[in-house]
């Protein structure tokens, strides 16, 4: 497995075959491996830094249904919020005190916010803050949409992909949601210009190597920005309630692959990797992120923006502990850098 790890490091891509194999692997010592190469090509393009982004959680208003997401329409239980215009300029100016120079706008399909409210909110977001970029995640819109929002200042998109083996986007989605128009929206985002993320869960229910496989596979072949990786995690109140957690060390080993695959990728360590384990921040950035994101939603409504259980909001998830992280950054030998933060465009 070393053999394909060291492949993979130097062509930065595998087979189909291979990566099944390596990511069937429970052998330890081979994330080790993985693990101290990741490290490696992180420090060799990154250095020390690390990004932090401050997310905003804008609506918890969701027209889809996803099986796994606590936030999906079905779930009469959740409350519901949305953010107004100055709620959002409101979290930018603590955002830029604290020290962020990267918003980003997080929300279920809420049809509230149409490309007209959403491009007033860039806009102003811009306006008072031109050293920001401001990255969104909202879903699937159409292409027009994606265009007038990039068109309004937008920097980047974040619409992962969930995964990437059709079979496999049936059991988690109901009809009317495909893969085919998942990778669509990608494609348009990366067209239209923006930097683009992608990503998927590890250890969502019914996912096998051969998924995780091609998951790799289309990161390659979209080669996004943005990468964004995390465990599943159940959530009491959705169809998916008895299933098990993903595991913290299958994502640690899949967030290292990923660091291989496409070395300059801006790799959040994500709340969820928090929320499985209490370091899970740390581990993640020893595995091969380079980026964090503290929740600068209003106290008010974290509780709310539930997608599953035990999600953290509080403590070292919020972005008013930013001298807890600098100090928990500085303890594995990093430095949280308070800049943009944008892809790299040199080659290394
Ligand atoms: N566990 C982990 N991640 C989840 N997401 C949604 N529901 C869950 C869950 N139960 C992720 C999805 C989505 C992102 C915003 O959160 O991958 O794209």
């Amino acid at each position: 497995m070393k053999e394909y790890i060291q492949k993979l490091q130097e062509e930065h891509s595998l087979t189909k075959e291979e990566f099944a194999a390596l990511v069937s692997c429970r052998d330890e010592s081979v994330y080790d491996f993985a693990r101290q190469q990741a490290v490696k090509t992180r420090r060799r393009i990154y250095g020390q830094d690390v990004y932090i982004r401050g997310l905003i959680e804008i609506s918890s208003y969701c027209k889809n249904d996803c099986y796994y997401c606590g936030i999906r329409r079905s779930n009469k239980k959740a409350s519901r919020y949305r953010l107004t215009h100055s709620q959002i300029l409101d979290c930018c100016r603590e955002g830029y005190n604290l020290g962020f120079r990267t918003f980003v706008l997080q929300g279920g399909e809420d049809s509230h916010f149409t490309d007209q409210t959403l491009t007033a909110i860039i806009r102003d977001v811009k306006a008072g803050y031109p050293d920001c970029a401001v990255t969104l995640s909202l879903g699937e819109r159409s292409r027009e949409s994606y265009e007038k929002l990039y068109a309004a200042g937008a920097d980047r998109y974040l619409l992962r992909h969930e995964t990437a083996s059709e079979e496999h986007y049936q059991r988690l989605h109901p009809k009317g949601l495909s893969l085919k128009n998942r990778k669509e929206c990608l494609w348009n985002l990366k067209e239209i210009g923006f930097q683009t993320g992608a990503g998927f869960m590890v250890g969502s229910p019914g996912q096998t190597a051969e998924c995780l496989a091609d998951d790799l596979l289309f990161l390659r072949e979209l080669s996004p920005q943005m990468v964004g990786v995390g465990p599943f995690l159940r959530h009491q109140d959705t169809p998916f309630a008895d299933q098990p957690d993903g595991s913290l060390e299958m994502t640690l080993f899949l967030l290292s692959l990923i660091r291989l695959l496409l070395p300059k990728a801006l790799l959040p360590a994500t709340t969820a990797l928090s929320a499985l384990h209490p370091d899970g921040r740390k581990l993640g950035i020893l595995a091969g992120c380079n980026v964090v994101m503290p929740n600068l939603s209003p106290a008010a409504v974290r509780k709310k923006y539930l997608l599953y259980d035990h999600k953290p909001a509080t403590g070292l998830e919020a972005a008013e502990s930013i001298d807890l992280l600098k100090k928990q950054m500085k303890e594995i030998g990093c430095q949280v850098v308070c800049d943009r933060g944008d892809y790299p465009a040199a080659d290394f």
